[in-house]
């Protein structure tokens, strides 16, 4: 397995960790057990979408989906899918926020906010899930030596505003803290 794959399978993980919390907190607040204007809630939804949308996305589309096309340009419609699931996730999570926000407003729109939290935790851990099923193994077996190299370089040149070190120590504090206070769901995560 390539240094690369491991980034972005140790992201998804991060990311699916995060979900759990949304998903942990968001049951705890429609139990009234959470205030909805927590500052935890707002820092998940901050870390998801800034990690996923401007950190862990641009590495998939600018780099493995990009070499990916060209090894195998017959998975090409799967490639526009996952990049068009991308904006569509970042949609819904722009719903989920306008539903905490509403709910701050008027707790009696608990039910829009557990759905808005719901429908994009289903839909994130889906698209995760198709990545990790139909495209990284294909990768594995696609890609080249010296495109792992060059992808590789990418993912790891400290200097680089996107990928760098800075970056990537932010959204460790953010996670530590994020696991660190979110609740332990009692309910099943069956999504
Ligand atoms: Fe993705
Ligand atoms: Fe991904």
């Amino acid at each position: 397995m390539t240094q690369a794959l491991d980034i972005i399978r140790r992201e998804h993980t991060r990311i699916g960790s995060v979900l759990t919390c949304l998903r942990a907190l968001s049951v705890e607040v429609s139990r009234g057990g959470w205030r909805p204007h927590s500052s935890l809630l707002f820092t998940i939804l901050e870390y998801l979408d800034s990690f996923a949308a401007t950190y862990h996305h641009p590495k998939e589309e600018q780099h493995l989906f990009k070499m990916l096309r060209q090894r195998r340009p017959e998975c090409a419609a799967t490639l526009d899918r996952l990049i068009r699931e991308h904006t569509e996730g970042r949609a819904l999570l722009a719903q989920l926020r306008e539903s905490l926000d509403a709910f701050w407003r008027d707790p009696r729109s608990v039910d829009r906010f557990r759905q808005a939290a719901d429908a994009y935790l289903t839909f994130e851990r889906r698209h995760m899930e198709s990545e990790e099923t139909e495209i990284l193994p294909l990768a594995e077996t696609a890609l080249k030596t010296r495109d792992w190299d060059e992808i590789g370089q990418a993912f790891s040149d400290s200097e680089d505003p996107l990928f760098g070190k800075s970056r990537a120590r932010l959204y460790d504090e953010l996670y530590d803290y994020v696991l660190e206070h979110a609740p332990v769901s009692e309910e099943p995560d069956d999504d």
